[in-house]
């Protein structure tokens, strides 16, 4: 673990922190106070977002990490993920802004998945609300002797493209059609 201060750290790491510093400010945390910002970078420096989303079902929530994951899997980056900024700061009943966040353990484990998968030891930045702490961590420190795709023997774990349904974009056939399978009944038509 390293203590960083933010003009220590390489402009693309600021940024990184920036961004997940602003997603907090769109958390929807009336119920903990606490709002999350989460930033994940890919290796060719694609950014995605995600802040945390409670519900009154308290045990719904979801933390910012899993948001912004989410948004990177639904782009096809969650195997190309080399950086993690994560940023917390209490709002209510009063304001905390001083203490650094580092990911949950449920977010740990989602973090380790795709590590695993690209093969990079992801760095998470675990920073105060006000930036003016940051713990820089490699996510092996965080959860070290991880479970994982690996331990199910999962080193290239299948993706869904090649069997994906009819074209949507004009582009090569898949290698295979669910309409064409014996799968038809399940397929939507337009
Ligand atoms: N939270 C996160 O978004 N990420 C973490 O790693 C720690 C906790 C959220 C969940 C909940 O909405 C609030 O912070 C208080 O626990």
């Amino acid at each position: 673990m390293k203590k960083l201060k933010l003009n220590q750290l390489a402009r693309k790491d600021q940024d990184l922190i920036i961004a997940a510093r602003k997603a907090a400010d769109n958390a929807y945390a009336p119920y903990s106070g606490f709002a999350v910002g989460a930033a994940a970078r890919t290796m060719d420096g694609t950014i995605y977002v995600g802040s945390n989303l409670e519900n009154a079902a308290y045990g719904l929530g979801l933390c910012a990490e899993v948001s912004a994951l989410t948004a990177a899997n639904t782009s096809g980056d969650y195997d190309r993920i080399e950086a993690i900024a994560i940023v917390g700061f209490g709002f209510s009943p009063r304001m905390q802004v001083s203490e650094v966040v580092a990911p949950c353990g449920r977010c740990r484990q989602l973090i380790s998945e795709s590590a695993q998968l690209s093969s990079i030891d992801i760095e998470v930045f675990a920073c105060s609300g006000d930036l003016k702490s940051i713990e820089q961590y490699a996510i092996s420190e965080l959860l070290p002797h991880a479970f994982g795709p690996q331990s199910l023997q999962l080193s290239n774990p299948p993706k869904p493209l090649s069997v994906s349904l009819a074209p949507v974009d004009g582009g090569e056939p898949p290698q295979r059609s669910l309409i064409d399978g014996s799968d038809a009944g399940q397929v939507l038509r337009g």
